[in-house]
């Protein structure tokens, strides 16, 4: 929790909250019942407030009268105190600071406002008894006006009623009891907005004015590798801070540290052991601090997403600055719209396999096919895109891993687009395979396993390149010196060592025709299988 030295607004989120909006409450009180002492007291005297905005419900002497109605009320009462958006602050408040003054007792005012908080929906009221001061602190005055009071609000409605007596001009019960009123023993004001207004679940964040946490889905942070497998910048991998998990992938390795030395080394990956300082991004925002200012908010550990080991720990540094100024822009024209546009569900069709499997001319007759059927597509393939937009990428696990992270991107703005986009890479991890599939939504991505015993296509080696690799000519080979995960529950998994092209693409179709839903047939030919949920 925080608040801002503005005395009238109060507004800090914790993370569960962020997505409710800031919580609200509003103070109501009569002419000179004293909101503007109170709400001055309560920001400076507090070391610890509570979260949310503060609208004053205030009421000239002219409008104490029976009868106004209250949706009036409010605008005229904006008006008069130029809270351009207090009326709308007040209907999403969810808590009602009623003030009476201790001398005055209960007035028009009083039962006025509390009309207005419960039609607003508004349940929860606190009662506070001001400038008991002025009746000599006497518990006797404190009780008739709350008796008073909880006899009104039973009849309109309102039942948690929390009465505090106070002082604000002594700071009586605002954050501390002070020392005029011993026979009262219930909370101060401070604590009882805390209880009450406060939803408080596990995870959420509390901190103190001065030092506020932050929230960002992009940071600079140190990280420490303790895997056999290396970390890899766009692979990714789960990131729990305390009690928040999140997706996240290294964006970028600054630089490595020489554990000997503490020079900066360039680096591609981190090896097990290897300390890096990165840049990193999460898919929602966290609550942290750095590292160096609380261990607790600023320390995470990287769990692997396939087997939910930890493969390393890390120190938050800061925020970057981009994750703060960078926010989705949104667009009229959607994906439902394109697709409307071109009548057709846009998905994404993801070959993977060995080299010489058979992607490649699998995934250009089905492209074929599909445009003989009058759909929107476009063929993303893997050699080809190797020749534009990954020119700069080579075959190592960190340079597969950006190429396939790189395709699943441009993959998901093309079935943005409204297109059913055919993806034709060997893409040889789970993790990455797995990437592009949660990039889109569910029912949008089809992994099409394109198997083949690797004796098989060796043999076939259209482009000459399982010799060149088995001579040693050729380094990372697929298969050869580089690893192929297959996929354990791929949507289609067709058998090309004893199917045609041709008959594999028309299995493809006639699986996502069936899977889309535009022919009723059932397809569970004997060479393939159309199954799973993917990797
Ligand atoms: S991936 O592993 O990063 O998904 P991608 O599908 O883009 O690979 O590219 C594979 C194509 O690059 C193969 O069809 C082959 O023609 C060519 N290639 C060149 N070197 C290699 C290599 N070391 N391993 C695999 N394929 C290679």
């Amino acid at each position: 929790m925080a608040y801002t030295s503005d005395p009238t607004v109060i507004d800090a989120r914790s993370s569960s909250q962020q997505h409710k909006g800031a919580l609200r409450f509003i103070i109501c009180g009569s002419a000179g019942s004293g909101k503007r002492t109170l709400t001055g007291r309560l920001p400076y005297q507090s070391k610890m407030l509570f979260e949310g905005q503060l609208a004053i419900l205030d009421t000239a002497e002219k409008k104490e009268t029976q009868g106004v109605d209250s949706t009036l009320l409010v605008e005229e009462l904006v008006a008069d105190h130029e809270q351009i958006d207090a009326a709308w602050r007040l209907f999403s408040a969810d808590v009602a600071l009623v003030l009476i003054d201790a001398s005055k007792g209960m007035l028009t005012q009083s039962r006025q406002h509390s009309h207005l908080i419960s039609q607003l929906g508004i349940r929860k009221v606190i009662l506070a008894i001001n400038k008991m001061d002025l009746v000599d602190y006497s518990e006797i005055v404190f009780q008739r006006i709350v008796d008073d009071y909880r006899g009104f609000a039973r009849q309109i409605g309102l039942e948690h009623i929390t009465a505090i007596p106070l002082s604000a001009l002594h700071g009586d019960n605002i954050t501390a009891p002070g020392n005029h009123m011993p026979w009262y023993h219930g909370a101060t004001l401070t604590g009882c907005l805390e209880a009450m207004e406060i939803d408080i679940s596990r995870g959420d964040v509390i901190s103190v004015a001065n030092a506020p946490a932050s929230v960002a889905d992009q940071f600079e942070s140190t990280i420490i590798w303790m895997h056999d497998a290396p970390m890899l910048p766009g692979r990714p991998y789960l990131l729990r801070a305390g009690t928040q998990t999140v997706a996240a992938t290294i964006t970028d390795i600054k630089y490595q540290v020489n554990a000997g030395s503490s020079e900066h080394l360039a680096a591609k990956n981190l090896e097990n052991n290897a300390v890096g300082v990165c840049n990193i991004s999460v898919n929602r925002p966290v609550t942290f601090k750095p590292y160096n200012d609380n261990r607790d908010m600023g320390g995470f550990i990287l769990l692997d997403r396939v087997s939910n080991h930890t493969v390393g720990m890390g120190l938050l540094h800061f925020a970057l600055r981009r994750a703060q100024n960078i926010h989705m822009q949104h667009v009229d024209v959607d994906k439902a719209a394109r697709a409307v546009g071109k009548e057709q569900k846009p998905c994404m069709l993801w070959f993977t396999g060995l080299s010489g499997s058979g992607k490649s001319t699998i995934a250009n007759l089905v492209e074929k096919r599909l445009h003989a059927m009058g759909c929107h597509t476009y063929l993303l393939d893997g050699d080809n895109v190797r020749h534009g937009l990954n020119k700069d990428l080579g075959f190592t696990e960190a340079d597969r891993v950006e190429n396939i992270r790189r395709v699943a991107e441009v993959g998901k703005l093309m079935v943005d687009a409204g297109l059913i986009v055919l993806a034709a890479f060997i893409s040889p991890f789970r993790s990455e395979r797995r990437l592009a599939r949660e990039l889109l939504e569910e029912g949008e991505f089809f992994e099409i396993f394109v198997d083949v015993p690797l004796s098989i296509a060796e043999e076939r080696d259209p482009k000459g390149l399982y010799r060149k690799a088995r001579s040693g000519a050729l380094k990372n080979f697929t298969g050869i010196d580089s690893p192929y995960e297959a996929p354990q529950t791929p949507e289609i998994l067709l058998d090309t060592a004893s199917m045609s092209p041709d008959q594999a693409a028309e299995l493809v179709v006639a699986a996502i025709e069936h899977k889309m839903g535009r022919s009723g047939g059932s397809i569970h030919p004997p060479h393939s299988t159309v199954g799973g949920s993917g990797d």
